[in-house]
């Protein structure tokens, strides 16, 4: 049994069915319109979502089957301390199909370790968002007709932005990737997504300040928000949270065909004003994320059915010893053993939260 809690549980032949599913749904959507009938997707929301939440909601429904969740966790019993692999036991009692946002980097894992049905990452705090990257994968491909050589930069918050991490993950696994990562020095993109997807996959990148030096040369451009949520010290996030406004002035030296991005929601970093430029492709980008939700609940569910016994861990793991990141589920969740996994380049890292031991 399959789940999704990184991208790069999927192979890229994998993630070009997606994409192929995904255009099949938008050219025949009757055809896909009972494929899930008799069977429940449960949405278990611990931090807030409008558009991950609603696209899963959507997509099941159009698919024809049904929804339950719950979309805060004061409504749930984690308001009562119940853990992260209690509720995915539960749940696998009454649903076919999980989809968990959680603010602690981690839990969508241990749901899975824990659920006897699939389990999809819909966010886990600063970490990964796997199914956000398919929306930008099937945006990319539909605006720009590849997902190859294409220079893509990367604006505002990378070091906990999530949307930002799951998507350089999928596309250094394309050819002809260039990626400009444009922040303040403080929202940097973490080392180990540097040194361990970048540097690893030879793709050449480099890191500047300037999102009007990076302009004229971008095929791409992925604003993020600086996420009031992430920041312990507010004198910081007050600081930085203006650090990029992107205004039609600053377009002017875009190509003609590059391509907008933004996860959502915005706040003020794309100005109002560039939303009727035909380059502002943040709304269809949202509107991709329902169909892409779609081909992936089709296709976890038919794994489900051809192979119902979830797959043990196929890694070298060190049990001995602790991981410090306080935003990890391990620093929530008193009795879950602290596991680590051996990088190709022999570091440590926490299989939550992927943070190296110390
Ligand atoms: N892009 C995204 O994850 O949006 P929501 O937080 O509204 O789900």
């Amino acid at each position: 049994m399959r789940s999704l809690i990184s991208i790069m549980d999927f192979s890229v032949d994998e993630l070009d069915d997606l994409i192929h599913t995904a255009m099949d749904i938008i050219d025949r959507p009757h055809e896909y319109s009972q494929k899930c009938r008799g069977k429940k997707l449960a949405t278990l929301f611990f931090e807030p979502s409008t558009r991950t939440r609603l696209s899963f909601e959507a997509a099941m429904y159009e698919l024809g089957g049904n929804v339950i969740g719950f979309s805060e966790a004061g409504s749930s019993s984690a308001a009562k301390g119940e853990s992260v692999a209690d509720t995915a036991k539960v749940i696998s009692c009454y649903a076919d199909i999980i989809a968990m946002r959680h603010p602690m980097e981690g839990a969508p894992l241990v749901a899975s370790d824990n659920a006897t049905i699939p389990v999809i990452n819909a966010g886990d705090g600063g970490h990964n968002h796997p199914t956000q990257t398919l929306a930008d994968l099937l945006t990319i491909y539909r605006e720009k007709g590849r997902l190859g050589n294409l220079t893509i930069g990367l604006c505002g918050d990378l070091k906990y932005g999530r949307t930002v991490h799951s998507l350089i993950e999928a596309m250094s696994r394309y050819e002809g990737i260039k990626i400009v990562l444009i922040s303040p020095d403080e929202l940097r993109l973490p080392g180990y997504v540097k040194k361990e997807i970048l540097d690893r996959h030879h793709i050449p990148f480099e890191e500047i300040s300037s999102l009007e030096e990076a302009m004229s040369k971008l095929d791409i451009l992925y604003m993020t928000r600086i996420q009031r949520e992430r920041f312990s010290n507010m004198e910081e996030y007050k600081r930085l949270k203006d650090s990029y406004i992107l205004t039609p002035e600053k377009l002017k030296s875009a190509k003609e065909d590059m391509c907008i991005l933004h996860p959502l929601p915005r706040v003020n970093e794309i100005s109002v004003a560039v939303d009727k430029d035909p380059r502002a492709c943040y709304f269809k980008q949202a509107l991709n994320g329902k169909y892409m939700r779609m081909a992936l609940i089709l296709k976890l569910l038919e794994d489900a059915a051809c192979s119902p016994v979830r797959k043990t861990r196929d890694m070298q793991t060190v049990k001995n010893l602790r991981c410090q990141n306080p935003r990890c589920i391990t620093s929530a969740e008193q009795e879950l053993e602290h596991i680590f996994k051996r990088t190709d380049e022999g570091i440590c890292r926490c299989i939550y939260c992927e943070k190296k031991a110390e």
